[in-house]
Parts: C-alpha cells; sequence; structure tokens
C-alpha cells in the first residue's frame, strides 16, 4: 500500500482498484467519465472527448461499470470513510438520467446531495432552462456503530448544501473540476488534520492530488492516460501556483459567532417560535435575511 501513495497509476480503474488493499484509504472526490455520447450538444462548450477511452458507451452498461467501481472503492474505503462522487443529470432522446439510478444500487450509504453551481451552462438553447447545475454525492461507510457517522464542525456545515465555483480555466484536460472542489471536501471532512490518504480513481489532470497535496496529506491517482497522468504531474510540480485558492477557501470556513454569543446578545440561533416568523432587532426576516446573518 505504502508504494502507491503519492503516485498516478496507468490503467484501467477497476482493474487496478481490485488489487489495492481493504479498510485502505480515508477519504476520495472523484469525476468518472459521464458517458455524454461525445455528440455536440452544447453552443458554449466543445463535446467532451478523452485521448484513451471513449465517453459513448451503452448506457446500461456504463451504469453497471460505474457501480462495480464504486462497490470497489466502498471495500478499500475505512469504515468511517467518506467519498465525494461528482456526476450530472443528462438527457438521452428525451429521457431524463439520474445518477442516484446506479448510486442507489451500491453499498455506500448516501449521506447528502450537494448542488455544484457551475455559474455557466453548456447549452443555451431553450429545450430546458438553462442546465448550469452539476451534483456531488457525499458518500459514506458506515462503522459499526456510527451509521452516518462524525458531525461536520460548524465552520464547514455552515457552507450549506450548494457550492459556487465557475469551471476550471487554462487547463487542456478535457473535463477537469476546480481545484476548490476537491480542496472543499477534503478540508470540510478532515479539517487541520495531516497524512490522511485521499483517493481518486479518475484522476484527470490531478485536481484531487493538488487539493491532498496543499492540505498536508497523501493521494493515490488513478487514469487511463499518460498524456493526462504527465499532465497532472506537471501541475502538482508546480504546487505553489494554487497556494492562494487555499487560503481563499479557509476564508469561507469560518463561524464569525459562536451559538453561545448569538444566544447571550438574542440574536437568531436556529431557534424558530411557534406562531411567528423569526426576528433579530425586532426586525422580521425572511429564511435567506437568516442565512445571510449567520454570515454576518
Ligand atoms: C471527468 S475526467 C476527470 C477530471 C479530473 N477530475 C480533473 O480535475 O482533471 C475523467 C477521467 O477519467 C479517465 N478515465 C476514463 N475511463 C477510465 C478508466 N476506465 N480507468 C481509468 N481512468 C479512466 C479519463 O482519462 C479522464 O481523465
Amino acid at each position: 500500500m505504502k508504494n502507491l501513495l503519492d503516485k498516478i497509476i496507468l490503467g484501467d480503474t477497476l482493474e487496478i482498484l481490485k488489487k489495492m488493499d481493504s479498510d485502505s484509504v480515508d477519504l476520495g472526490v472523484t469525476s468518472p467519465p459521464y458517458n455524454k455520447q461525445e455528440n455536440k450538444k452544447g453552443w458554449l462548450v466543445s463535446n467532451v472527448k478523452y485521448n484513451k477511452v471513449s465517453d459513448k458507451k451503452d448506457e446500461m452498461g456504463y451504469q453497471d461499470e460505474q457501480i462495480a467501481v464504486l462497490n470497489e472503492l466502498y471495500r478499500v474505503m475505512k469504515p468511517g470513510g467518506s467519498f465525494f462522487y461528482n456526476h450530472k443529470i443528462r438527457w438521452e432522446q428525451g429521457v431524463l438520467i439520474h445518477p442516484m439510478s446506479w448510486l442507489s444500487k451500491t453499498d455506500w450509504t448516501i449521506r447528502q446531495e450537494i448542488i455544484w453551481d457551475r455559474m455557466i451552462a453548456a447549452n443555451i438553447r431553450g429545450w430546458r432552462f438553462w442546465q448550469t447545475d452539476e451534483k456531488i454525492y457525499w458518500l459514506y461507510k458506515p462503522t459499526k456503530n456510527k451509521k452516518i457517522g462524525e458531525e461536520l464542525l460548524s465552520k464547514h456545515a455552515l457552507l450549506t448544501s450548494i457550492w459556487r465555483f465557475s469551471p476550471e480555466r487554462n487547463n487542456p484536460h478535457p473535463a477537469p473540476f476546480p481545484v476548490l472542489l476537491p480542496l472543499r471536501c477534503i478540508y470540510s471532512l478532515l479539517d487541520d488534520k495531516k497524512d490522511a490518504v485521499i483517493i481518486d480513481p479518475y484522476m484527470g489532470s490531478g485536481s484531487t492530488a493538488i487539493a491532498a497535496k496543499l492540505l498536508n496529506h497523501n493521494f493515490i491517482g488513478i487514469d487511463i492516460s499518460q498524456e493526462y497522468i504527465n499532465l497532472a504531474q506537471e501541475r502538482l510540480d508546480n504546487l505553489q501556483r494554487y497556494a492562494e485558492l487555499l487560503e481563499e477557501e479557509k476564508k469561507k470556513h469560518i463561524v464569525r459567532k459562536t451559538f453561545k454569543e448569538r444566544k447571550e446578545k438574542g440574536e437568531f440561533t436556529g431557534k424558530f417560535k411557534k406562531n411567528s416568523i423569526c426576528s433579530i432587532n425586532n426586525k422580521k426576516l425572511t429564511t435567506s435575511n437568516i442565512l445571510a446573518s449567520l454570515f454576518d
């Protein structure tokens, strides 16, 4: 196991995962190929084509493969570990395909669906409202005693279930996610801990490895393309370029006033009184005002 640390292994992810030890990884983040059929569907964004594998598979075969990969990931995860799986809703021939169709068939406990607001749509035709969101599924491997695991620290939980980051620019990989995404997943769960093992079974340009190293952890990566592995290595060799991102992200993980301080000052503490809209300093507030006040 030790000889896999801080390496990106070249090969098919399912085959490599099968050779890994059980209960050996602390956390994972990934964005798999989406099976987007390689058709040109967007006006703004070019179609995704990987250089070693086709992203055009029979949908049921694709879903079965994802279930097999996710179940291997479950096996290699330590009990109590979490995996963040980024995907999106797709439409094929008018039929909506939701990631939950295959996630619900895996061994994982689905802990949360997080909305990633990318703030940009790939297709600006009007067949549907512009799709600017993707999903991030927080998957959890229970321990004997903990069915849903530990509570997040308030400074992380306050970030809410809607995450807003624009897509990565200046990255030659056809479908990267921004480094901020794995950075938020890892930091929210592990806080200032060090030396955990973070896996990304579809490592691409190395965004998860960069986030892991910025937060002083080890990574294990897998990708089928040597070209993308070289790209990831080049980005990792220039890790300091991403140091500012970590500072920027850490500033968002704060609690400006603790529950105790709010209570002492008679401010909103999350408790609604029966038959009344919540008021703070005698002002009636809407839910969004309340949420905003928590970040004041
Ligand atoms: C959506 S991209 C991941 C991008 C990555 N999150 C980043 O930020 O660069 C999916 C990656 O999976 C790789 N891939 C596709 N099928 C694979 C397989 N069977 N085994 C290993 N890697 C695979 C592709 O080469 C591609 O780099």
